[in-house]
């Protein structure tokens, strides 16, 4: 292990006991027809993540912050390493303590807001006498119980995504992993759907892995932020963000804010640089 690597991990390692996520030297190794088409997605990324923690993953394209999240989640099993929520072994999806929220809306168009939610409940083993009134808190959270009883065709794409994360939120896990859940959104309704979900942080005391490309969200989200490096994907540095929740809007124009925001971009900048150039060489091998 690299000097560095090993301030990587001191920095990422919280103590033990009190991590509801441990993520235990996991590497990742996706096997092609043949061994040049083999990719080496993660490498040894050790990390914990305290109860009520809101960590985000920032990298470059491609450099395995979905996989880690699949693999957190269980839906995916590391080459090498291991991952436990609350000290059991993850080795296969674990509905009923880890919520998945992904980017795309995965709302099914023939079936209501309202039955989309009683199928996600039904699906966790959750669909007893409770399951309206979890489903309607939900989307009280996110300001949409008036949509209820719409199907998705009739709602914005902002919209479709707000009903996206109540339905992540409604399952009540103990953990909630998202993958660029506003990625398709607009720059306002992100902004406004971040401080919903700040809120609700400081309300619920969910521990939640965000993924996120933007600087600006992870900042104004997260308790810790994990930058990863181009591929493999290591971990390059862990920032903390000393900011309580809820946050306001105005934590944003905050010189504190735009600090710790530049501190990302530097780190970043040389990790987008070696993926474009590794893109180019990808480009220009193909001829
Ligand atoms: N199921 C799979 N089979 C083969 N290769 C995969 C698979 N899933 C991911 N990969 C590869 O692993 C690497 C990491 O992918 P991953 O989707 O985790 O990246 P990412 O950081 O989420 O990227 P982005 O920011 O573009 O979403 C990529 O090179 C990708 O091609
Ligand atoms: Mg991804």
């Amino acid at each position: 292990m690299t000097a560095e690597q090993q301030q990587a991990e001191a920095l990422t390692n919280t103590n033990r006991d009190e991590a509801v996520i441990a993520v235990d030297h996991v590497s990742m190794t996706f096997s092609g027809h043949d061994a040049a088409q083999s990719v080496h997605a993660l490498d040894d990324i050790s990390l914990d993540i305290r109860k009520g923690e809101f960590v985000c993953l920032l990298g470059p394209s491609g450099c395995g912050k979905s996989t880690l999240l699949s693999i957190i989640g269980g839906l995916a099993q590391p080459t090498a390493g291991s991952v436990a929520i609350s000290g059991a072994t993850i080795d296969r999806p674990r509905p009923r303590d880890v919520a998945f929220v992904f980017q795309e809306s995965t709302l099914l168009p023939w079936y209501t807001v309202l039955e989309n939610f009683r199928l996600a409940l039904k699906f966790q083993g959750l669909a007893d006498a409770r399951w309206r009134e979890r489903a309607m808190h939900a989307l009280s959270v996110v300001g949409m119980e008036q949509f209820a009883n719409h199907y998705p065709r009739q709602l914005s794409g902002g919209m479709k995504q707000r009903i996206n994360l109540a339905r992540g939120l409604c399952v009540e896990t103990e953990v909630l992993l998202l993958d660029e859940p506003f990625a398709s959104l607009d720059e306002q309704t992100r902004m406004v759907l971040g401080e919903d979900l700040s809120i609700l942080l400081a309300r619920t005391g969910k521990t939640i892995v965000f993924v996120t490309h933007s600087l600006a969200e992870a900042v104004f989200l997260a308790d810790r932020i994990i930058v990863m490096t181009a591929r493999p994907g290591r971990i390059k540095a862990s920032i903390s963000v000393p900011q309580p929740h809820p946050r306001s809007p105005d934590f944003m124009l905050t010189s504190e804010f735009g600090a710790i925001r530049n501190d990302l971009y530097a780190l970043l900048r040389d990790e987008i640089r070696a993926t474009v150039a590794r893109m180019r060489e990808a480009r220009d091998a193909r001829g």
